[in-house]
C-alpha cells in the first residue's frame, strides 16, 4: 500500500513514517511536507535511503502540487497542520490557513483521486475545557477555545461532512498531548526538558494546575495506524495517554528525574483563553481496534529526556536562529507580547 503522509517531517508525522515503515513491509510512504519553521528532514535521516521512503516539498494549500505528489496512492494520512496554540493566538492567519483551507484542498484532490482511505489526524483540544473529572468521548460537544483548536474543530466538521455528502472515506483521530522524540521545543515537555538540561528557568502559566492527557507518540503511532488499518469511515476515534496530570506536577517529575532543583520553576502570564482541563475516554480504540497505551508517563518521561539527553546536536540545530526570537517574543518579552495582544495592539496578522 502507497500512503500519502503530509507534516511527515514535523514530530508525529515523522515518528509515524519511522514506526510504520519499521514494522510494515509491504508499505510505501509519500512525505508531503512544507517545511515550516517545525518541519525538519533531519527527523527522518534514518529512512531517507529505504527505497520504501520518498520526499516531496509542498504546501497543502497548492492544489496542483498535492494532485501531482498525491498520484498512485492507495490512502492519506494528513498530519499537516500549524500546531501550536501559543502561535495560533499570536498569529492566527497561516493557522487558519494551513488547517482549515490546506484540509479542505487535501480533501477535495483525496476525493478527485478515488483516495480509498483518509486519516485525518485531530486533537482533543476540539473538545474544549473538561469540567473536573470529566472525560470526553467522540459524542462530546465540539467547544474549541483557541484559534488553534477552532481550526482543528473546523477541518473535523469539513471530513464529516465530506462522509455524510459525498460517501467520502474519511476517519478522525483525535490525540491527546503527544510527547517523545524529535518534538520542537515550543510545546510543553520539550521546551522544559531542554530548558532543564541547560539548567535554565521552567515558565510556568498561571498556578500550574491545569491538567492534560499525556501520550507517547509512540502509542499515538500505533493508534493511527491501527485506524488506517481497521478503522470504520465517517468515525472519529479519541486516543488518550495513561495519566492525566497537572502541569506543575509533571515539571516536578522532570526536575527530579534530570536532577534539578525546584527552584527553576517560574510562574509566568497565563495564557488567554487557557483551557484548564483535557482528559479523554478511548473506549472505540480499546473495544473495536484492541488498542490501549502502553508507555506510562514516568517511563516515557525518562525515555524522553535521556533522547533529548543524546542528541543535544538537534536540539541545538533546532533552538538557532528564529527559534530566539520567537523566545523573546513569548518567553523574555511574554508580559508586553500578551498586553499587545489583549489591547487589540497588532503583533502580526
Ligand atoms: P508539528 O508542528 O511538529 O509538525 C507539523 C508539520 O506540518 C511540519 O513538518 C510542517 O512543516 C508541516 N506543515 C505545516 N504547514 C504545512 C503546509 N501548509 N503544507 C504542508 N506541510 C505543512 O506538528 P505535530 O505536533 O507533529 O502535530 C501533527 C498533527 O497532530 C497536527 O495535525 C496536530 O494538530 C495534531 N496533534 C498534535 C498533538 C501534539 O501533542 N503535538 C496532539 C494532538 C493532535
Ligand atoms: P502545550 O504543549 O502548548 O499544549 P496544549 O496544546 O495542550 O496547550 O501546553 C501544554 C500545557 O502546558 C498547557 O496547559 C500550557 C502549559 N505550558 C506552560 O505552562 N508553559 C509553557 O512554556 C508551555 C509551552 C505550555
Amino acid at each position: 500500500m502507497k500512503i500519502f503522509v503530509t507534516g511527515g517531517a514535523g514530530f508525529i508525522g515523522s515518528n509515524f513514517i519511522r514506526y510504520t515503515l519499521g514494522c510494515k513491509k509491504g508499505y510505501r510512504v509519500v512525505n508531503y511536507d512544507k517545511l515550516t519553521y517545525a518541519g525538519n528532514l533531519a527527523n527522518l535521516q534514518s529512512v531517507s535511503d529505504d527505497p520504501n521512503y520518498s520526499f516531496v516539498r509542498g504546501d497543502i494549500c497548492d492544489a496542483a502540487a498535492v494532485e501531482a505528489a498525491m498520484q498512485g496512492c492507495a490512502a492519506v494520512v494528513h498530519f499537516a497542520a500549524e500546531s501550536h496554540v501559543d502561535r495560533s493566538i499570536y498569529e492566527p492567519a497561516p493557522v487558519i490557513q494551513t488547517n482549515v483551507t490546506g484540509t479542505f484542498i487535501m480533501l477535495q484532490i483525496a476525493r478527485k483521486l478515488g483516495i480509498e482511505r483518509f486519516v485525518h489526524i485531530s486533537t482533543d483540544e476540539v473538545y474544549g475545557d473538561m469540567a473536573l473529572g470529566a472525560f470526553a468521548d467522540e459524542d462530546s460537544k465540539l467547544e474549541p477555545s483557541s484559534p488553534y483548536s477552532a481550526s482543528k474543530a473546523a477541518s473535523d466538521l469539513l471530513v464529516r461532512s465530506y462522509f455524510r455528502t459525498y460517501g467520502f472515506p474519511g476517519i478522525i483521530t483525535r490525540s491527546s498531548n503527544n510527547y517523545g522524540p524529535y518534538q520542537f521545543p515550543e510545546k510543553f515537555l520539550p521546551l522544559m526538558i531542554s530548558n532543564a538540561l541547560d539548567g535554565k528557568p521552567l515558565p510556568i502559566y498561571g498556578d500550574g494546575k491545569q491538567q492534560r492527557d499525556w501520550l507517547h507518540v509512540e502509542d499515538n503511532c500505533r493508534g493511527v495506524l491501527a485506524v488506517l488499518e481497521k478503522g470504520r469511515v465517517g468515525e472519529a476515534y479519541n486516543i488518550g495517554g495513561t495519566d492525566v496530570e497537572e502541569n506543575i506536577d509533571v515539571a516536578r517529575r522532570l526536575l527530579k528525574l534530570t536532577g534539578r532543583s525546584e527552584s527553576l520553576l517560574s510562574y509566568v502570564k497565563d495564557r488567554p483563553g487557557h483551557d484548564r482541563r483535557y482528559a479523554l475516554r478511548c473506549r472505540k480504540m480499546e473495544q473495536e481496534l484492541g488498542w490501549t497505551p502502553k508507555i506510562s508517563l514516568e517511563d516515557g518521561l525518562r525515555q524522553t529526556i535521556e533522547w533529548y539527553k543524546n542528541n543535544g546536536e538537534w536540539l541545538a540545530a533546532v533552538r538557532a536562529g528564529d527559534y530566539l526570537t520567537y523566545y523573546d517574543q513569548y518567553y523574555v518579552n511574554r508580559d508586553s507580547s500578551l498586553h499587545a495582544i489583549s489591547t487589540g495592539t497588532k503583533i502580526s496578522d
